[in-house]
């Protein structure tokens, strides 16, 4: 298959690349497209094949539920068969945005799309070719970020030329993501809202709606995790460890770890800050951003971790972020990204 990739140059563009992909996908194609978060990966919210397609050129369990998005709150009703008072709350406050939210299903959505479940994840995006691209449809699109199955998100579309090229119709080139990181999940199917995936919306807003409002407790809740949480995530190839701690003692473990590792002859990436870039005596150095500026680490993260792919880095050593909301969200994705290896000095 060969995959088209369109890059948007202005807003008439935009409607005749908007067009040409709805035609896509209201055959039953898959087209990737950018929104705030990160790229997704489109499909017919409707079509059980199309779904099947996605998990196809993702190589993606199928148990991994996709989430569906819209494009006007009057698609809602299509797909949910309840909206509790809670979540129009959260809906008028935080959508089009960065936030999904767990509603019951509605008996439209295919179980392929929801990988077998009762329940849906919809979200309002704010992207303006994403929302073109929805209501040109006429239909809400299911779309998992579009990057191969347990790699880094896709925050540029080269990512996803990447990772997908030859497996998916047309890739709509919308520049770089906004934010950078996927979208905050809220469950809203009980009273007590639970926080499934964090992100830049954040349980300090979120709880401006609804002080009910807690994370999920990772043990004693295991079945309100997204599903899609438990798979590997977000890995580059090489192997990541996170050194955390005081300052100093971060930046000379990580120097004595990288150059042990450079004796063995293996590739070195360090994710590092504005503040530490230039203590790092080896390996190929990355800085996220000042460390007082969270929303450009996080902006900057998944596209490093890439970077550290195309140059081959055999070990990756990355600072730890400290706690803050924004921390918080970035470390979540890091750690899984580190398969937990972390150290602390
Ligand atoms: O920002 C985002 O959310 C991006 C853009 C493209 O919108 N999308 C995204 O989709 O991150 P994906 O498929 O990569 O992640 C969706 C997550 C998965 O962890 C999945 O398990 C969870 O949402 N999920 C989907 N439906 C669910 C449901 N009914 N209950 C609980 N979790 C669900
Ligand atoms: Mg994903």
């Amino acid at each position: 298959m060969i995959t088209i990739v369109e890059k948007i140059s202005n807003h008439m563009h935009m409607e005749l690349v908007v067009e040409q992909a709805s035609n896509i996908i209201k055959s039953g194609g898959l087209v990737s497209f950018p929104t705030e978060t990160v790229y997704g990966l489109g499909a017919n919210a409707y079509s059980g094949v199309a779904a099947k397609k996605i998990y196809e050129a993702k190589g993606r369990p199928s148990d991994n539920p996709l989430i569906l998005h819209i494009s006007s709150l009057d698609m809602l009703d299509d797909i949910v068969s309840e909206i509790s008072e809670v979540a129009e709350r959260f809906a008028e406050k935080f959508w089009p945005g960065p936030l999904t939210l767990i509603l019951p299903k509605g008996k439209n959505v295919p179980y392929e799309v929801t990988g077998g479940l009762e329940t849906v994840a919809v979200r309002f995006p704010r992207h303006k070719v994403a929302r073109r691209l929805i209501e040109k449809c006429g239909f809400p699109l299911a779309a998992p970020s579009a990057n191969s199955s347990g790699k880094p998100s896709p925050t540029r579309a080269s990512h996803v030329v990447y990772d997908l090229s030859g497996k998916i119709d047309m890739i709509i080139d919308g520049g770089a993501c906004e934010i950078g990181l996927e979208s905050t999940i809220v469950d809203v199917t009980s009273d007590m809202p639970k926080i499934l995936r964090p992100g830049i919306i954040t349980l300090e807003q979120l709880s401006v709606v609804s002080s009910d409002i807690t994370h999920k407790h990772s043990l004693d809740d295991e079945k309100a995790i997204a599903p899609g949480m438990k798979y590997k995530h977000y890995s580059p190839k090489a192997k990541i460890t996170i050194v955390a701690g005081d300052n100093e003692k971060v930046v000379s473990k990580i120097n004595e770890l990288a150059q042990s590792a450079e004796d063995n002859g293996k590739r070195v990436g360090i994710l590092a800050t504005a503040q530490t870039f230039s203590r790092f005596e080896t390996g190929h150095v990355i800085s996220l951003g000042s460390a007082d500026d969270m929303e450009t680490i996080i902006q900057n993260f998944y596209k490093s971790l890439r970077k550290f792919d195309f140059y081959g880095i055999d070990v990756i050593y990355s600072e730890g972020f400290e706690s803050s909301p924004l921390g918080d969200a970035l470390m979540n994705r890091l750690r899984k990204a580190a398969n937990n290896r972390y150290i602390y000095v």
